[in-house]
């Protein structure tokens, strides 16, 4: 069985309600027909309900940029996947590098959140990444390691179409550096890699690893075209219809 590829918009603390319609309607619209490949966007929580009226009937998927892990209760500025489910969401993106720099989300924090979008049946795209100092001084596949052993700690997968995973190095952004594909290639060798090990080679093998990171236009194509490479997750670039269109369109 092929991985099907998946293209994932990210659009962060961007989009008013008003602005989300527009460009989920414009992405609705270019996804149309597209079957060889799945589409999914993450609106910031308050465009939710727009964008699931508008997305209603394509085939989008829609996604949460985080996750709280409990159904409701006292969590002051969390979304319950109960919450997330009502507004239409099937995927949640947890462990965001924002999420682990800015906010200091922690690997136990984030398995939690795993575990709870499990638990309520959203797909979670779990990111991992390096920063740059962790990668100049030679500790990328440390890191890769650390993060996915302890994101994915007691979680039980066995349909490999219920996780996946993320490779965003940090230092990649959002700030117009990619990485290379060969660099891509190989952190997404050694996810796989330790997957086999975590679970099984044929979970493994069917595992989507997305790669994230000043995602574009002009080098989406030479990055899909890797063997370990799934999907992409975009920021900037999935703000714009035109340029989302073109990266769904990917070669
Ligand atoms: P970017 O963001 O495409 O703007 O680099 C990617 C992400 O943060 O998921």
């Amino acid at each position: 069985m092929q991985r099907k590829p998946l293209i994932a918009g990210n659009w962060k603390m961007y989009t008013t309600a008003a602005e989300a319609r527009e460009l989920a309607a414009a992405v609705a619209e270019a996804s149309k027909g597209l079957s060889d490949r799945e589409v999914m966007i993450a609106p910031p929580y308050t465009a939710l309900p727009v964008v699931k009226e508008v997305v209603a009937g394509s085939n989008l998927k829609l996604a949460a940029q985080n996750i709280c892990w409990e159904e409701k209760g006292a969590f002051t500025g969390e979304i319950s996947p109960l919450m997330l489910l009502e507004l239409g969401c099937s995927m949640a993106i947890i462990g965001h590098s924002e999420r682990r720099h800015i906010f200091g989300e922690t690997d136990a924090l984030i398995n939690k959140r795993v575990a709870g979008a499990i638990k309520f049946g959203l797909v979670p795209v779990l990111c991992i990444g390096e920063t740059l100092d962790e990668r100049e001084g030679g500790r990328t596949m440390q890191v890769l390691e650390q993060q996915v052993r302890a994101g994915l700690a007691d979680i039980v997968v066995t349909d490999p179409a219920k996780i996946v995973v993320a490779y965003e190095p940090v230092w990649a952004i959002g700030t117009g550096k990619t990485a290379s594909e060969q660099q891509a290639q190989e952190a997404h060798h050694f996810v796989r890699d330790l997957l086999a090990k975590i679970y099984q080679k044929s979970i493994a093998s069917q595992i989507r690893i997305l790669y994230g990171g000043s995602v574009n236009p002009g080098n989406v194509d030479v990055l899909m075209s890797q063997e370990d490479v799934d999907g992409a997750l975009v920021g900037g670039a999935a703000l714009s219809a035109e340029s989302f269109t073109r990266i769904i369109n990917f070669k």
